[in-house]
Protein backbone atom coordinates (compact mmCIF):
# COMPACT_ATOMS: atom_id res chain seq x y z
CA UNK A 1 0.00 0.00 0.00
CA UNK A 2 0.70 3.57 -0.46
CA UNK A 3 0.89 5.83 2.88
CA UNK A 4 0.59 9.25 2.33
CA UNK A 5 1.46 11.55 5.89
CA UNK A 6 0.75 15.48 5.67
CA UNK A 7 2.45 15.14 2.19
CA UNK A 8 3.15 18.46 1.45
CA UNK A 9 5.03 20.70 -1.75
CA UNK A 10 5.42 24.42 -1.74
CA UNK A 11 6.83 25.97 -4.82
CA UNK A 12 7.67 29.66 -3.88
CA UNK A 13 4.50 31.27 -2.70
CA UNK A 14 2.42 28.21 -4.03
CA UNK A 15 1.00 25.41 -1.99
CA UNK A 16 0.71 23.05 -4.51
CA UNK A 17 -0.20 19.65 -2.24
CA UNK A 18 -1.13 20.76 1.26
CA UNK A 19 -0.98 18.41 4.34
CA UNK A 20 -2.34 15.36 2.45
CA UNK A 21 -2.98 12.44 4.82
CA UNK A 22 -4.30 9.24 3.37
CA UNK A 23 -4.07 5.38 2.16
CA UNK A 24 -3.93 3.84 -1.44
CA UNK A 25 -4.89 -0.07 -0.35
CA UNK A 26 -4.38 -2.86 -2.26
CA UNK A 27 -6.70 -5.07 -4.16
CA UNK A 28 -8.60 -1.88 -5.72
CA UNK A 29 -8.56 0.47 -7.76
CA UNK A 30 -8.01 4.00 -6.40
CA UNK A 31 -9.01 7.05 -8.58
CA UNK A 32 -7.29 10.15 -7.77
CA UNK A 33 -9.29 13.42 -9.11
CA UNK A 34 -9.31 17.12 -9.08
CA UNK A 35 -9.26 20.08 -10.80
CA UNK A 36 -6.36 21.00 -13.57
CA UNK A 37 -3.75 22.56 -10.80
CA UNK A 38 -5.07 20.92 -8.06
CA UNK A 39 -1.49 18.93 -6.95
CA UNK A 40 -2.11 15.39 -8.34
CA UNK A 41 1.14 14.95 -10.52
CA UNK A 42 3.16 17.22 -8.12
CA UNK A 43 1.59 14.34 -5.47
CA UNK A 44 2.68 11.42 -7.57
CA UNK A 45 5.80 12.94 -7.95
CA UNK A 46 6.76 12.92 -5.02
CA UNK A 47 5.58 9.54 -4.17
CA UNK A 48 7.87 8.03 -6.64
CA UNK A 49 10.81 10.51 -5.28
CA UNK A 50 10.94 12.80 -8.16
CA UNK A 51 10.29 15.81 -6.00
CA UNK A 52 11.65 16.01 -1.94
CA UNK A 53 8.08 16.58 -0.40
CA UNK A 54 8.68 20.29 1.66
CA UNK A 55 6.79 18.27 4.77
CA UNK A 56 5.47 14.95 4.79
CA UNK A 57 6.40 11.36 4.00
CA UNK A 58 5.79 8.99 1.72
CA UNK A 59 5.82 5.39 2.77
CA UNK A 60 5.85 2.29 -0.15
CA UNK A 61 4.78 -0.91 1.67
CA UNK A 62 6.49 1.18 4.86
CA UNK A 63 9.15 2.06 2.92
CA UNK A 64 10.73 5.66 1.37
CA UNK A 65 10.84 4.49 -2.41
CA UNK A 66 14.98 5.87 -2.25
CA UNK A 67 15.31 2.31 0.19
CA UNK A 68 13.63 0.39 -2.26
CA UNK A 69 16.29 -2.01 -3.61
CA UNK A 70 14.57 -2.42 -7.14
CA UNK A 71 12.59 0.25 -7.62
CA UNK A 72 10.97 -0.74 -11.11
CA UNK A 73 9.48 -3.82 -9.19
CA UNK A 74 7.90 -2.50 -6.45
CA UNK A 75 6.37 0.41 -8.05
CA UNK A 76 5.44 1.07 -12.27
CA UNK A 77 4.73 4.16 -12.90
CA UNK A 78 3.16 6.36 -16.20
CA UNK A 79 3.81 10.36 -14.96
CA UNK A 80 4.90 11.38 -18.53
CA UNK A 81 4.65 9.52 -21.66
CA UNK A 82 6.97 11.63 -23.55
CA UNK A 83 9.98 11.32 -20.97
CA UNK A 84 11.27 9.01 -23.04
CA UNK A 85 14.48 8.81 -25.07
CA UNK A 86 12.81 9.13 -28.59
CA UNK A 87 16.02 8.09 -31.16
CA UNK A 88 15.47 4.89 -29.22
CA UNK A 89 12.91 1.97 -30.30
CA UNK A 90 10.28 0.68 -28.11
CA UNK A 91 12.25 -2.55 -27.52
CA UNK A 92 15.50 -1.01 -26.77
CA UNK A 93 13.81 1.52 -24.68
CA UNK A 94 12.02 -0.92 -22.27
CA UNK A 95 15.39 -3.07 -22.51
CA UNK A 96 17.29 -0.24 -21.12
CA UNK A 97 14.73 -0.36 -18.21
CA UNK A 98 14.71 -3.81 -17.67
CA UNK A 99 18.87 -3.93 -17.01
CA UNK A 100 19.11 -1.17 -14.83
CA UNK A 101 16.79 -2.44 -12.39
CA UNK A 102 17.20 -6.16 -12.74
CA UNK A 103 14.44 -7.42 -14.64
CA UNK A 104 14.86 -10.45 -17.05
CA UNK A 105 15.12 -9.30 -20.99
CA UNK A 106 12.07 -11.78 -21.83
CA UNK A 107 9.89 -9.49 -19.92
CA UNK A 108 10.62 -6.77 -22.73
CA UNK A 109 8.39 -8.98 -25.66
CA UNK A 110 6.05 -9.92 -23.23
CA UNK A 111 4.81 -6.60 -22.17
CA UNK A 112 5.06 -4.75 -26.10
CA UNK A 113 2.53 -8.09 -26.52
CA UNK A 114 0.13 -6.66 -23.44
CA UNK A 115 0.54 -3.51 -24.70
CA UNK A 116 -0.32 -4.15 -28.40
CA UNK A 117 2.97 -2.69 -29.48
CA UNK A 118 4.92 -5.44 -31.02
CA UNK A 119 4.91 -4.73 -34.40
CA UNK A 120 6.18 -1.46 -34.04
CA UNK A 121 8.74 -2.74 -31.39
CA UNK A 122 11.74 -1.91 -33.82
CA UNK A 123 10.61 1.29 -34.29
CA UNK A 124 12.04 4.65 -32.93
CA UNK A 125 9.60 6.38 -30.21
CA UNK A 126 9.47 10.11 -31.45
CA UNK A 127 7.51 8.63 -34.26
CA UNK A 128 4.79 7.52 -32.19
CA UNK A 129 1.53 8.82 -31.83
CA UNK A 130 0.19 10.16 -28.67
CA UNK A 131 -1.71 6.59 -27.81
CA UNK A 132 1.32 4.91 -28.77
CA UNK A 133 3.18 6.72 -26.83
CA UNK A 134 0.94 5.82 -23.69
CA UNK A 135 1.25 2.22 -24.55
CA UNK A 136 4.87 2.02 -24.24
CA UNK A 137 4.80 4.49 -21.35
CA UNK A 138 2.47 1.39 -19.48
CA UNK A 139 4.51 -1.08 -21.11
CA UNK A 140 7.79 0.53 -18.82
CA UNK A 141 5.02 0.68 -15.45
CA UNK A 142 4.27 -2.63 -15.94
CA UNK A 143 7.69 -4.41 -16.73
CA UNK A 144 8.53 -5.01 -13.38
CA UNK A 145 5.54 -6.79 -12.38
CA UNK A 146 5.00 -4.35 -9.89
CA UNK A 147 2.74 -4.88 -7.03
CA UNK A 148 2.25 -1.18 -7.18
CA UNK A 149 0.72 0.70 -10.31
CA UNK A 150 0.55 4.36 -10.54
CA UNK A 151 -0.81 6.09 -13.89
CA UNK A 152 -1.35 10.02 -14.26
CA UNK A 153 -4.12 10.15 -16.80
CA UNK A 154 -3.48 7.22 -18.39
CA UNK A 155 -6.17 7.22 -21.13
CA UNK A 156 -5.13 10.44 -22.22
CA UNK A 157 -4.64 10.12 -26.31
CA UNK A 158 -6.20 6.58 -26.01
CA UNK A 159 -8.74 5.29 -28.57
CA UNK A 160 -11.92 4.09 -27.41
CA UNK A 161 -10.47 0.55 -28.04
CA UNK A 162 -7.57 1.27 -25.88
CA UNK A 163 -9.34 3.25 -23.53
CA UNK A 164 -11.65 -0.04 -22.63
CA UNK A 165 -8.72 -2.02 -22.23
CA UNK A 166 -6.84 0.35 -20.15
CA UNK A 167 -9.90 -0.06 -18.16
CA UNK A 168 -9.99 -3.69 -17.98
CA UNK A 169 -6.22 -3.83 -17.26
CA UNK A 170 -6.26 -1.63 -14.62
CA UNK A 171 -9.77 -3.96 -12.92
CA UNK A 172 -7.16 -7.25 -13.44
CA UNK A 173 -4.43 -5.63 -11.87
CA UNK A 174 -6.05 -4.51 -9.16
CA UNK A 175 -8.17 -8.34 -8.82
CA UNK A 176 -4.66 -9.77 -8.20
CA UNK A 177 -4.47 -7.99 -5.16
CA UNK A 178 -2.21 -5.08 -6.69
CA UNK A 179 -2.14 -1.35 -5.23
CA UNK A 180 -3.51 0.92 -8.55
CA UNK A 181 -3.47 4.38 -7.85
CA UNK A 182 -5.11 6.07 -11.13
CA UNK A 183 -5.49 9.90 -12.09
CA UNK A 184 -7.90 11.09 -15.30
CA UNK A 185 -10.24 13.94 -15.69
CA UNK A 186 -12.63 11.50 -17.73
CA UNK A 187 -15.41 11.40 -15.09
CA UNK A 188 -17.51 8.51 -16.82
CA UNK A 189 -14.32 6.49 -17.27
CA UNK A 190 -13.44 6.71 -13.70
CA UNK A 191 -17.04 5.82 -12.86
CA UNK A 192 -16.28 2.45 -14.55
CA UNK A 193 -12.82 2.16 -13.20
CA UNK A 194 -12.54 3.20 -9.72
CA UNK A 195 -13.64 1.71 -6.39
CA UNK A 196 -12.70 4.24 -4.27
CA UNK A 197 -11.91 7.71 -4.71
CA UNK A 198 -9.41 10.53 -3.10
CA UNK A 199 -10.37 13.85 -4.35
CA UNK A 200 -8.15 17.16 -3.67
CA UNK A 201 -8.82 20.47 -4.65
CA UNK A 202 -5.69 23.23 -4.25
CA UNK A 203 -3.21 20.59 -2.71
CA UNK A 204 -5.74 19.86 0.24
CA UNK A 205 -7.79 16.58 0.93
CA UNK A 206 -11.62 16.87 -0.68
CA UNK A 207 -12.47 13.63 -0.23
CA UNK A 208 -11.24 9.95 0.72
CA UNK A 209 -14.35 7.33 0.13
CA UNK A 210 -15.70 5.05 -2.16
CA UNK A 211 -17.64 6.01 -5.34
CA UNK A 212 -20.76 4.98 -4.13
CA UNK A 213 -20.56 7.14 -0.95
CA UNK A 214 -18.78 10.04 -3.01
CA UNK A 215 -21.88 10.24 -5.51
CA UNK A 216 -24.22 9.26 -2.61
CA UNK A 217 -22.87 12.12 -0.31
CA UNK A 218 -21.86 15.01 -3.42
CA UNK A 219 -25.30 14.85 -4.93
CA UNK A 220 -28.77 14.75 -4.62
CA UNK A 221 -31.07 11.82 -5.45
CA UNK A 222 -34.47 11.69 -6.32
CA UNK A 223 -37.02 9.62 -7.56
CA UNK A 224 -39.29 11.16 -11.20
CA UNK A 225 -42.54 10.23 -11.61
CA UNK A 226 -44.86 11.26 -14.35
CA UNK A 227 -48.73 10.23 -14.99
CA UNK A 228 -51.84 11.30 -16.80
CA UNK A 229 -53.52 11.55 -13.82
CA UNK A 230 -50.98 14.35 -12.56
CA UNK A 231 -53.82 15.94 -10.41
CA UNK A 232 -54.69 12.86 -8.82
CA UNK A 233 -51.10 11.67 -8.24
CA UNK A 234 -50.60 14.85 -6.48
CA UNK A 235 -53.71 14.24 -4.08
CA UNK A 236 -52.10 11.06 -3.09
CA UNK A 237 -48.51 12.44 -2.32
CA UNK A 238 -49.99 15.12 -0.65
CA UNK A 239 -52.59 12.68 1.62
CA UNK A 240 -49.35 10.20 2.03
CA UNK A 241 -47.09 13.14 3.93
CA UNK A 242 -45.15 13.15 0.56
CA UNK A 243 -44.04 16.42 -1.12
CA UNK A 244 -42.69 16.56 -4.64
CA UNK A 245 -41.67 19.17 -6.80
CA UNK A 246 -43.20 20.02 -10.02
CA UNK A 247 -40.91 20.73 -12.83
CA UNK A 248 -41.70 22.60 -15.76
CA UNK A 249 -42.59 19.62 -18.30
CA UNK A 250 -45.32 18.42 -15.32
CA UNK A 251 -42.94 16.11 -14.39
CA UNK A 252 -42.41 15.32 -10.43
CA UNK A 253 -39.25 15.08 -8.37
CA UNK A 254 -39.87 13.46 -4.72
CA UNK A 255 -36.95 13.64 -2.59
CA UNK A 256 -36.13 11.35 0.35
CA UNK A 257 -38.56 8.43 -0.84
CA UNK A 258 -38.21 5.29 -2.95
CA UNK A 259 -39.67 4.73 -6.18
CA UNK A 260 -41.09 0.82 -4.75
CA UNK A 261 -43.12 3.11 -2.16
CA UNK A 262 -43.99 5.28 -4.57
CA UNK A 263 -45.38 3.02 -7.28
CA UNK A 264 -47.41 0.93 -4.54
CA UNK A 265 -48.79 4.33 -3.56
CA UNK A 266 -49.67 5.10 -6.80
CA UNK A 267 -51.12 1.50 -7.56
CA UNK A 268 -53.39 1.56 -4.16
CA UNK A 269 -55.03 4.93 -5.89
CA UNK A 270 -55.49 3.05 -9.58
CA UNK A 271 -53.32 6.16 -10.82
CA UNK A 272 -51.07 5.32 -14.07
CA UNK A 273 -47.60 6.04 -13.94
CA UNK A 274 -45.80 6.64 -17.63
CA UNK A 275 -42.59 7.12 -15.41
CA UNK A 276 -41.18 6.09 -12.30
CA UNK A 277 -37.33 6.69 -12.49
CA UNK A 278 -34.47 6.49 -9.78
CA UNK A 279 -32.24 9.68 -10.67
CA UNK A 280 -28.42 9.20 -9.15
CA UNK A 281 -26.02 12.23 -10.27
CA UNK A 282 -22.86 10.76 -11.77
CA UNK A 283 -19.71 10.82 -10.80
CA UNK A 284 -19.41 14.10 -13.30
CA UNK A 285 -21.97 16.37 -11.14
CA UNK A 286 -20.96 14.87 -7.88
CA UNK A 287 -17.38 15.85 -8.55
CA UNK A 288 -18.41 19.22 -9.73
CA UNK A 289 -20.91 19.62 -6.80
CA UNK A 290 -17.48 19.10 -4.60
CA UNK A 291 -14.85 21.13 -6.68
CA UNK A 292 -16.92 23.93 -7.34
CA UNK A 293 -14.93 26.07 -4.83
CA UNK A 294 -11.30 24.86 -5.94
CA UNK A 295 -11.34 25.23 -9.09
CA UNK A 296 -8.77 27.43 -10.20
CA UNK A 297 -8.62 27.73 -14.00
CA UNK A 298 -12.25 28.73 -15.51
CA UNK A 299 -13.13 29.16 -18.92
CA UNK A 300 -15.86 32.07 -19.41
CA UNK A 301 -18.92 31.31 -21.09
CA UNK A 302 -19.14 32.43 -24.98
CA UNK A 303 -22.14 35.01 -26.24
CA UNK A 304 -25.16 33.06 -26.00
CA UNK A 305 -23.87 30.33 -23.41
CA UNK A 306 -25.96 30.10 -20.31
CA UNK A 307 -23.90 30.64 -17.28
CA UNK A 308 -21.87 28.65 -15.26
CA UNK A 309 -24.50 26.72 -12.65
CA UNK A 310 -23.20 26.76 -8.83
CA UNK A 311 -24.08 23.26 -7.24
CA UNK A 312 -24.65 20.40 -10.18
CA UNK A 313 -27.29 18.25 -8.76
CA UNK A 314 -29.04 15.80 -10.88
CA UNK A 315 -31.71 18.27 -12.42
CA UNK A 316 -29.49 21.01 -13.05
CA UNK A 317 -27.38 21.34 -16.55
CA UNK A 318 -23.73 20.44 -15.78
CA UNK A 319 -21.78 23.72 -15.44
CA UNK A 320 -21.23 25.60 -18.60
CA UNK A 321 -17.73 27.07 -17.56
CA UNK A 322 -14.62 25.33 -15.45
CA UNK A 323 -14.85 22.22 -16.66
CA UNK A 324 -16.83 21.67 -19.67
CA UNK A 325 -15.45 20.68 -23.22
CA UNK A 326 -13.95 24.38 -23.79
CA UNK A 327 -12.26 24.45 -20.79
CA UNK A 328 -9.28 26.63 -21.27
CA UNK A 329 -6.29 25.52 -20.56
CA UNK A 330 -4.26 26.68 -17.29
CA UNK A 331 -2.83 30.03 -17.61
CA UNK A 332 -4.67 30.99 -21.17
N1 LIG B 1 8.05 22.42 -10.91
C1 LIG B 1 7.14 23.32 -10.54
N2 LIG B 1 7.48 24.59 -10.25
C2 LIG B 1 6.56 25.49 -9.85
N3 LIG B 1 5.24 25.24 -9.71
C3 LIG B 1 4.84 23.99 -9.98
C4 LIG B 1 5.74 22.97 -10.42
N4 LIG B 1 5.03 21.82 -10.60
C5 LIG B 1 3.75 22.13 -10.32
N5 LIG B 1 3.63 23.42 -9.94
C6 LIG B 1 2.38 24.08 -9.55
O1 LIG B 1 1.76 23.28 -8.59
C7 LIG B 1 0.35 23.25 -8.77
C8 LIG B 1 -0.10 21.82 -8.92
O2 LIG B 1 0.30 21.33 -10.18
P1 LIG B 1 0.07 19.81 -10.65
O3 LIG B 1 0.73 19.67 -11.97
O4 LIG B 1 0.49 18.90 -9.57
O5 LIG B 1 -1.51 19.78 -10.79
P2 LIG B 1 -2.43 18.63 -11.41
O6 LIG B 1 -3.47 18.36 -10.39
O7 LIG B 1 -1.60 17.49 -11.87
O8 LIG B 1 -3.12 19.39 -12.64
P3 LIG B 1 -3.58 18.84 -14.08
O9 LIG B 1 -4.94 18.28 -13.86
O10 LIG B 1 -3.67 20.09 -14.89
O11 LIG B 1 -2.57 17.87 -14.57
C9 LIG B 1 0.07 24.11 -9.99
O12 LIG B 1 -0.30 25.39 -9.56
C10 LIG B 1 1.40 24.17 -10.69
O13 LIG B 1 1.54 25.36 -11.40
MG1 LIG C 1 -1.28 16.62 -13.72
Amino acid sequence: MIELQGLTKRYGDKLAVDGLTCTVRPGIVTGFLGPNGAGKSTTMRMMLDLDNPTAGTVLIDGKHYRQLRDPLRAVGALLDAKAMHGGRSAYNHLLCLAQSNGIPGSRVREVLDTVGLTSVAKKRSKGFSLGMGQRLGIAGALLGDPRILMFDEPVNGLDPEGIHWIRNLMKNLAAQGRTVFVSSHLMSEMALTADHLVVIGQGRLLADTSMAEFIAQNSRSYVRLRSPDHERLLDALAAAGVAPVTTADGTLEVDGTDAARLGELAARHGIVLHELSPQQASLEEAFMGLTAESVEYHAHSSPGEAPAAGQGGPGDPPPGAGWGAGRREKGS
